[in-house]
């Protein structure tokens, strides 16, 4: 059996912050933001908006999408990091509200969560165990960002990503992956405060612990490393070549980290898809996000080979080389 994208969806809050809000929060500028990062401006979740309710949205689309119930689905697979509660997981919050009644569970990667939830499913799709799974990249990174803090707070934004995976007799879909963690530094990339090592406390509460910190220059290093030979490997696997690609979906987090892994695989900007410009860094959310738009903006075909590829805290990496069969867009 072959697992392959049946359905779509995504969801972003309406609350928009531009880099001009920006230059009036820290001292920053739009011409720095733009020139280091390429992002424009960035979606906010309001106090109502969480990872269940975007991640919602998101997943009743893709099961529109993709012609099939609630009550179809085998798992539901929420990638996040910033999940409503501690427990339960987010995914099982989606489960009930969406009406599904099949298991469900979180996985925690990052910005490769929604990857690592797609090879997740694709095993069981492969197997013949199952045949809808609901994989839904969602993250609300603006409630653990500090918004004083210029070298984090312009990177990301909000949002939910999510596709239907469906167990298909016919060659296509996930044909190739690969995916891996780094966890001999994991302060590369994190939050200090909030897990069991250190819990908020009257003591920390708003202080800079509980709030996303980041070596940026170490990770971007590992990224422009890691993102072009994550591709290769998945593409081996599916016997294919950097020649074969139609479309190449990177993770939104940088301009300057996809344009060099680009190069690397030498692809011109006409294969390159970018939205980094209008939502920043969605985490998990940014891969289905953008693809989602890469569809509804016509630049997916059926038969194309597509390879996405993420990086993120943990560290992490995943990546992808898909043969799209769906024929609606
Ligand atoms: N506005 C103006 N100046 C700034 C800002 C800002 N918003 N942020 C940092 N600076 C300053 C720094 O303080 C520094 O000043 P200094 O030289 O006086 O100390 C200067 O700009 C240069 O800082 P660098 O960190 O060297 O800037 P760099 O060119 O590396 O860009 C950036 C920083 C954009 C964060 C880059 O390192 C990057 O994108 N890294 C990868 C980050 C990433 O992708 N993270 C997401 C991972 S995915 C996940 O799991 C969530």
């Amino acid at each position: 059996m072959y697992s392959v994208i049946t359905g779509w969806g995504m969801a972003v809050p309406e609350k928009v912050l531009t880099n001009a809000d920006f230059e009036k929060m820290v001292d920053t500028t739009d011409e720095w933001i733009i020139s280091r990062t390429g992002i424009k401006e960035r979606h906010i979740a309001g106090p109502d908006e969480t990872p269940s309710t975007l991640g919602l949205q998101a997943g009743r689309m893709a099961l529109e999408k993709a012609g099939i119930t609630p009550q179809d689905l085998d798992l539901i697979i929420v990638a996040t990091v910033t999940g409503d509660y501690s427990f339960p997981s987010t995914a099982n919050l989606i489960q009930n509200q969406i009406g599904a009644a099949c298991p469900a569970f979180d996985i925690q990667a990052a910005c490769t969560g929604w990857i690592y939830g797609v090879i997740t499913a694709s095993q069981f799709l492969k197997t013949g165990a199952m045949k809808h799974i609901l994989i839904i990249g969602v993250e609300t990174l603006s409630k653990i960002t500090d918004f004083t803090d210029r070298a984090t707070c312009v990177l990301f934004g909000d949002g939910a990503g999510a596709v239907v995976l469906s167990a298909s007799k016919t060659k296509g879909g996930v044909l190739g992956w690969t995916f891996g963690s780094d966890g001999s530094d994991p302060e590369r990339l994190y939050r200090p405060a909030g897990g069991s090592r250190c819990p908020i406390t009257p003591e920390n509460v708003g202080k800079s612990e509980t709030f996303i910190h980041m070596n940026g220059s170490e990770v971007f290093k590992f990224a422009t490393r890691k993102m072009g030979v994550a591709v290769e490997e998945a593409l081996q696997k599916a016997e294919l070549t950097p020649h074969d690609i139609d479309l190449f979906i990177p993770h939104q987090a940088n301009l300057r980290i996809i344009d060099a892994a680009s190069r690397r695989l030498e692809l011109p900007p006409e294969k390159v898809f970018v939205n980094v410009e209008k939502y920043g860094n969605t985490s998990a959310a940014s891969i289905p996000i953008a693809l989602c738009e890469a569809i509804a903006s016509g630049r997916v075909r059926q038969g194309n080979k597509i390879a996405v590829v993420a990086f993120g805290g943990g560290l992490t990496w995943g990546a992808l080389a898909i043969e799209w069969t769906a024929k609606h867009s």
